[in-house]
């Protein structure tokens, strides 16, 4: 067997299956990896991991040797043993070895990697450590699946792994602006992206609600814009500051913070691509330097209550004083951060208040500029050549189309796919997050049991997309996102619920070549993935396994309901007399149900067997109306 699994080619791997297909007779459970892998061939038995184990690190490379001490943390918290660590393997030894390899070439790319686990060796190759760390997180999730499977940590499957990543650029988003959220959140943030071969850190650091960043020579955007009014309840409906009342909500990472998480993400293979939204969503930034607006108004910092087109949040594109900030913003967000990209925002910026002032129209006609649009547009380039010049590039949302894109700018396509497409036909890079299949801030099951927000995004949706269209230069798309607004998102763990698992569907769709995406495997692979989740401690959503209705009226004007739920194969059972429904209720079959007068609310649950899967849910009456308009 040993033998066999020493041939490591991805074009072996066929007649290896059938190999062991015919040897092991039984099937063996497949290991429910999350993203799935280009090719896993899976062989008989298991490499046991125990004190006779040594890990073994051939290369001088000290990234490696310090991702041999990481995956000597991981193997321990999983399998309660710390290996050691050693520089080449004697022919009896039992090992677990990591291993650069410039010549493998089967990996599709720098990402990519080859795990071979027989019962007597576990050998993890990689061009690059890059590859060496997603393999470490594949090897990871296979201990952590086997230990739940087999009710013991410390084994591994004998399987033949060859994987690589199908987008560049696998990113999710999380606003800080909204809410504040912990150093040592975002570090856990993006701990928990690395299981799941995200590589894009988006840090959305500055917007109406909260700047975010220190800027060592603009004390006040910290001092004052760090800094709202308290609120609860419910988000856009909350009371605006009142006279002298105190803001007391917030926080910012200082740049040492900032430094420490780069570093940490680094090690993680994420970069960070920070955000400084403007021009539109500058209200903290106005609150601490008024000048920065053309109305010149004096503002606090918005604390969720409504306030577009009201207050003016939109930086004065007719002032050099303007550019001079942005300048010093951006010389001191460069400095810190090393990737090679910037988030200029640039999106919902509304013209209200540049139509208004008399400042802005001058300078419009002063310029040659027809339009607000191309007046935003000017605004976009002059900042591109501020990023430009300290060599950076710039990434704006779609909404930088508008008025002509800046030369060399990346969009960010978030309403639908049409913005990457017009911004790829136009020769420009593109990564692609609909909010229709991405955003993370939506419910992700029926509002009666979901914490309130505004639209759905059900984890059927989050997987079930194409993230590079027919009809655009492939090479063109960058990669994709997944985007946690945080308007309705106050604390750490509610941010967890929100991003998983629906972020497992986005690993998959980022990671997983097309030929490996089905909804139908996925679905399987989830239960024992929330098992994985439980055991790095992320809390995550089970609405996947709720009832979720939706109504109609049909021609006579009769209510009639239909309920679903993302997951396959549960029984959904309901009443209509107000009791709770069990397996001897009656079960929805796929007709809608109808719902006479004097029904005064549907209650509904799904079950496995005689158990019950989801949640129940209650509907009432009113809400079933207001669901049928
Ligand atoms: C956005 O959702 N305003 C990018």
């Amino acid at each position: 067997m040993k033998k066999y699994f020493a041939i490591n080619r991805i074009m072996y791997l066929f007649p290896l299956t059938l190999t062991f297909m015919c040897y092991t007779g039984a099937a063996q459970i497949k290991p429910a990896l999350i993203p799935e892998p280009v090719s896993l061939v899976q062989g008989k038995g298991t490499f046991v991991i125990d004190n006779h184990t040594s890990l073994i690190i051939s290369s001088g490379s000290p990234e490696l040797a310090a991702l041999g001490n990481r995956s000597n943390e991981w193997i321990n918290t999983l399998a309660g043993v710390t290996l050691p660590v050693k520089n080449k393997t004697t022919a009896s030894e039992h090992s677990i070895s990591l291993l650069l390899n410039p010549a493998l070439n089967n990996l599709g790319n720098d990402e990519g990697y080859e795990l071979s686990i027989t019962e007597h060796e576990v050998k993890l190759q990689a061009r690059k450590t890059a590859g060496i760390f997603y393999g470490l997180q594949t090897l990871r999730q296979l201990l952590s699946l086997s230990g739940e499977a087999n009710k013991q940590q410390h084994s591994l499957p004998v399987v033949e792994i060859v994987d690589y990543p199908r987008l560049k650029w696998r990113g999710l988003m999380l606003d800080v602006s909204r809410h504040f959220f912990s150093k040592d959140f975002v570090k856990k943030y993006i701990d928990d992206m690395a299981r799941y071969k995200f590589n894009v850190f988006h840090w959305h650091l500055t917007d109406d609600q909260g700047w975010r960043i220190e800027i060592k020579s603009l004390p006040h955007l910290t001092e004052v814009g760090a800094w709202r009014v308290p609120r609860t309840g419910q988000w856009w409906s909350y009371a605006p500051p009142q006279k002298n009342e105190k803001a007391t909500y917030g926080g910012y990472y200082t740049q040492q913070d900032i430094k420490e998480i780069i570093a940490y993400a680094t090690e993680r293979h994420i970069t960070i691509v920070p955000e400084i939204d403007v021009p539109g969503h500058s209200l903290a930034a106005i609150a601490s330097y008024p000048y920065l607006s053309a109305t010149g108004y004096i503002y606090q910092v918005n604390p969720g209550s409504k306030f577009y087109n009201i207050d003016d949040n939109t930086l004065n594109p007719a002032d050099e004083r303007v550019y001079t900030f942005l300048d010093k913003v951006f010389t001191e967000v460069a400095a810190l951060f090393p990737g090679d990209y910037i988030h200029i925002g640039g999106d919902e910026c509304t013209k209200y208040f540049w139509q208004q002032s008399a400042v802005v129209q001058d300078f419009m006609k002063q310029q040659g500029i027809k339009t607000e649009h191309e007046l935003q547009s000017y605004f976009i380039k002059r900042v591109e050549k501020i990023l430009k010049k300290k060599k950076k590039k710039l990434i704006g949302w779609n909404e930088i189309l508008e008025g002509g894109l800046a030369p060399e700018a990346t969009v960010m396509s978030w309403q639908g796919m049409q913005g990457g497409m017009e911004a790829a036909k136009q020769g420009h890079q593109v990564i692609f997050t609909p909010s229709s299949n991405t955003y993370l801030d939506l419910y992700q099951g029926d509002p009666q049991l979901e914490p309130d927000t505004y639209d759905m995004l059900r984890l059927q949706t989050a997987y079930q997309w194409n993230p590079v269209p027919a009809g655009i230069d492939s090479t063109l798309v960058l990669g994709a996102q997944g985007n946690l607004w945080s308007e309705a998102v106050p604390t750490g763990l509610h941010a967890e619920y929100m991003t998983w698992p629906r972020s497992l569907a986005l690993s998959e769709v980022f990671w997983s070549l097309p030929a490996k995406q089905s909804w139908t495997n996925f679905q399987k692979k989830l239960e024992p993935q929330f098992k994985t989740l439980d055991a790095a401690q992320i809390n995550y959503s089970k609405a996947a396994f709720d009832v979720l209705a939706t109504a109609k009226l049909d021609e006579q004007k009769q209510l009639l309901v239909s309920l679903s739920t993302d997951i396959d194969n549960l029984n959904i059972y309901y009443t209509l007399d107000n009791t709770n429904p069990d397996t001897s209720s009656i079960r929805y079959t796929g007709t809608p149900v109808a719902i006479p007068k004097g029904i005064y609310q549907i209650r509904a649950q799904t079950f496995k067997g005689n158990a019950a899967a989801g949640k129940l849910l209650i509907v009432p009456r009113e809400e079933l109306e207001k669901r049928a308009k």
